[in-house]
């Protein structure tokens, strides 16, 4: 199974995906990152999709069109987002069919979004997580595969907090591509995730 992985920023859970053999075909990012440097590093093939615009004009349609034709030259099968900041256009979901995963800082359905972490902070919660779940036009909402609760404690700042969610993250997320890999995880069939939504 041909997996993409999908980047914008520092790339701890891409580094935590390497270092647990996480067969990867390709990492993509959307801007130079960090998270590019760590797949060079590792001798992995990357892919510089730029996107430039950050603004009202952004053209999403033509970007998605863009990342998709990189990822058909790879002949990608599975796509696994990680820190990737780029909300993409539907035709990329139907695509993939159900192939594309996020990795999420918040136990969804709670505190969807940029600003997860910093709205499970300041919302008084006792505890947060992380959730794997499949990717879809909706932002962050799509099946959960997995979660992991995180305590919040008394003081935490937003990095704090990020960084004791990210080690969840650095634990389940290579877990579930290597059972998916390995056929042990089954994802739901396109049909049932295009169901699920409506
Ligand atoms: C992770 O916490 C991931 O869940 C989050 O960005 C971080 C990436 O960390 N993703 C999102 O917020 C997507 N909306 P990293 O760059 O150190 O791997």
């Amino acid at each position: 199974m041909k997996i993409a992985v999908l980047v914008s920023g520092q790339g701890s859970i891409l580094e935590a995906l390497i270092r647990e053999r996480v067969p990867i075909a390709l990492v993509a990012g959307d801007r130079e990152c960090r998270a590019l440097e760590a797949a060079e590093n590792a001798g992995i093939p990357t892919e510089l999709v730029e996107r430039g615009d950050f603004g009202a004009s952004f053209d999403r349609h033509e970007y998605t069109e863009r990342l998709m034709h990189v990822l058909k030259t790879y002949g990608i099968e599975l796509v696994a987002m990680a820190g990737f900041m780029t909300f993409l256009s539907e035709e990329f979901f139907e695509n993939f069919g159900g192939r594309v995963l996020n990795t999420h800082p918040s136990l969804l359905p709670r505190f969807k979004g940029d600003h997860a972490v910093r709205d499970a902070l300041e919302s008084g919660a006792q505890e947060t997580g992380c959730t794997i779940h499949i990717a879809t036009e909706k932002l962050d909402e799509g099946q959960i595969i997995a979660q992991e609760t995180v305590p919040i404690h008394e003081g935490d700042t937003v990095d704090a907090l990020h960084e004791r969610i990210k080690q969840a993250e650095r634990r389940l997320y290579p877990r579930i591509l290597k059972d998916i890999v390995s056929g042990e995880l089954a994802l739901p069939r396109k049909e049932d995730i295009i169901k699920s939504d409506n």
